[in-house]
Order: structure tokens, then C-alpha cells, then sequence
């Protein structure tokens, strides 16, 4: 059988134990010679011949999908954001697609915090500034007593929560989808988008890239937020009109922004550069070693699966 897996995550790579459990799984590996997503371009070149693709952030469209069968067998997302597949592609050629539910949600909530505490405080700022001999002291604020807003309380949403009960932060939320059991856990208020955005000190972002939360935040949304306010954006650079949230920063509708994901990325050059109100981090909220393990384990025990002829314990639709 052919057992040929295209292996371009990263994170997957830095797993150990996750390459080893695919190599010991009669698996031969052909691993990407970069540090980014693949190209629709390389991925044409590369997957001829593959029977999975454990894949990161890449452009597997229909062209990559309908060029790769009947071989392709299974794209094994390993992590949890899936829209730079072509789903209706891959169902139309029978080629499963999996994610990783919940495996980097602790490694994302962490950043998330990391990135509401560096703005608060304005560390990156302030540190910058020592680094070249400037002493200087600026009054931040704490977290306990804020309101943070949720828009997502899925698996990244409420591991944030957890945390943020632990500073002491009012939780209210916006989800499509309420989960009451939230409620009693996380003492977390849902409201309608427009109130959370309104009343949130933090807004933080949870939610997936879709249709219907695609540019949610825009300078329509963003002039309802406090101009004390701070976002964090550590789920799809998609969600935030990267132009009017910079027109705010700029004038001062909105206080600073903690941004991990972007609509382009690498991100080479954007509006967003140089405004000290900003942090920005290259996508790494699931880079930590821990998340890695749990992702590169579970995606590979679904390519094994698929193909020794099992159904995948994870698919996407
Ligand atoms: N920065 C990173 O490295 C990184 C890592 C993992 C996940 N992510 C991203 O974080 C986000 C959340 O991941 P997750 O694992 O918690 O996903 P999840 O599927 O567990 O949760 C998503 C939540 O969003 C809600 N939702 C769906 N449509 C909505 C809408 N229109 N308005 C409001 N809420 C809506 C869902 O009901 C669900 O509760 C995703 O965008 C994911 O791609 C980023």
C-alpha cells in the first residue's frame, strides 16, 4: 500500500514522537524544506504520489486536491483552523480532512493572556525603551475588575476564561452557539455582539473564520468599543479589516492591540507596522512544545488510520 505522507506542519515536524509513530507505522515521510505554509505552487510539485498530507496553514485548493488523486488519501490538519482547505473539494473526491480539536487550546489561551498583561503594562514599549538606556516609567493598569469580551467560547474561548477567572475579570461573551454549562463554570454573561463590544475592556477573539465572521471587526463594530479598550486577535487574521483598525489605533478610538493572526501572512509589510499600541506576534499561538506533542500525535493516529482503511476519529465537514 502506499504509504507516502507529505508532512509540511511544522509543528509536526518538531515532534519527535509524532514522527516516529508515523515512521513506525510503515510510513514514509517527505518532509518541507520551510519554516511557512506551502504555496498552492510547491504543493502541486510536491504531493504527486502522496497518500496524506499532515498539513499546516497551506493553500491546499481544488487545483492541489484534483491534481493529487486517487492518491490522496487523507489532509491531516495538525492544529485546529482549517479555511485554507477546499473542504467541498476534498468531499467531492472522497479525501478526508481532519483537525485537532482542542490540542493547542492552553498554548493559545496562554499567548492570549501574555498579550492583554504586555499590553496593559506596555512591556514590549517599555522594555524597547530601556534596551536603549531610556528609563521610563508609565502607569498601567491590572487585569482584575476588567471586562473581558469573548466572541467564541469554543475550546481556545474557554481555556481564556479559566485564566481570566483567575485575574479576577468580569467574562461576558458572544457565541452562536451559548453553552450554559459556561455559565455555571466561568460565572460567563452572554450578550449580543454589539453589547459585548461595548462594555469589554479586553475583546478578545475565539471565533473561526467563516462567512458570517469574516471583517466582524470593522470600523462600524470598533466605534462601538471603548476607546480604553484593547483587542487580541490570536484566532484568523480574517476577522479584523487590518485598515480600519489601524484608522483607530491611529486616532485613538481604540487603546492598543495584541494581534497573532493577520489577513496575509507572512505578514511582510502592513498598516499595522510601527505603532508602539501594538504587539504583533508571527502566528504562534499553538508554538509551544506541548501543543505541538498533542497535535502531532493526534494528526498522525488519523493518517494511520485512514490509511489502514479506518474512518478518522476527527473529521472536518
Ligand atoms: N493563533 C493560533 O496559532 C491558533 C491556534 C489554534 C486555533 N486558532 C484559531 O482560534 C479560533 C478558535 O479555535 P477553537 O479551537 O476554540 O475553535 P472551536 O471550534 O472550539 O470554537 C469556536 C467557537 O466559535 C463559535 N462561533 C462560530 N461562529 C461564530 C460566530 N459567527 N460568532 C461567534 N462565535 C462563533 C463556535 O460556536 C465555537 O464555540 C479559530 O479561529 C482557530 O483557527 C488559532
Amino acid at each position: 500500500m502506499n504509504k507516502k505522507v507529505l508532512v509540511s506542519a511544522l509543528s509536526f515536524r518538531r515532534s519527535e514522537a509524532a514522527v516516529k509513530f508515523l515512521q513506525e507505522s510503515g510510513c514514509e515521510l517527505v518532509l518541507s524544506q520551510v519554516e511557512r505554509a506551502l504555496k498552492e505552487k510547491e504543493l502541486l510539485a510536491l504531493l504527486p504520489g502522496c497518500a496524506a498530507i499532515v498539513a499546516g496553514n497551506d493553500e491546499i485548493t481544488d487545483s492541489v486536491i484534483t491534481a493529487s488523486v486517487p492518491e490522496l488519501r487523507i489532509i491531516a490538519r495538525s492544529g485546529v483552523g482549517y479555511n485554507t482547505i477546499d473542504l467541498t473539494a476534498a468531499h467531492r473526491h472522497g479525501v478526508a480532512v481532519t483537525n485537532t480539536p482542542g490540542a493547542n487550546s492552553k498554548s493559545v489561551a496562554d499567548l492570549t493572556l501574555g498579550l492583554m498583561l504586555a499590553l496593559v503594562r506596555s512591556i514590549p514599549r517599555l522594555s524597547g525603551k530601556l534596551h536603549t538606556g531610556v528609563w521610563e516609567k508609565s502607569i498601567g493598569g491590572e487585569l482584575g475588575g476588567k471586562t473581558l469580551g469573548i466572541v467564541g467560547t469554543g475550546n481556545v474561548g474557554r481555556e481564556v476564561m479559566k485564566r481570566a477567572q483567575s485575574f479576577d475579570m468580569k467574562i461576558i461573551a458572544y457565541d452562536i452557539y451559548p453553552r450554559l454549562e459556561l455559565t455555571e463554570a466561568c460565572g460567563v454573561v452572554y450578550l449580543p455582539l454589539e453589547q459585548v463590544l461595548a462594555q469589554a475592556d479586553f475583546l478578545s477573539l475565539h471565533a473561526p473564520a467563516l462567512p458570517e465572521t469574516v471583517s466582524m471587526i470593522n470600523r462600524q463594530t470598533l466605534a462601538l468599543m471603548k476607546p480604553t479598550a484593547f483587542l487580541i486577535n490570536t484566532a484568523r487574521g480574517d476577522l479584523v479589516v487590518e485598515e480600519d483598525l489601524s484608522d483607530a489605533l491611529r486616532c485613538g478610538r481604540l487603546a492598543g492591540a495584541g494581534l497573532d493572526a493577520f489577513i496575509s501572512e507572512p505578514l511582510e509589510r502592513s498598516c499595522l507596522f510601527g505603532l508602539s499600541n501594538v504587539i504583533l506576534t508571527p502566528h504562534i499561538g499553538a508554538s509551544t512544545l506541548e501543543a505541538s506533542e498533542r497535535a502531532g500525535l493526534i494528526a498522525a493516529e488519523e493518517v494511520a488510520r485512514v490509511l489502514q482503511g479506518l474512518a478518522p476519529l476527527h473529521s472536518v465537514r
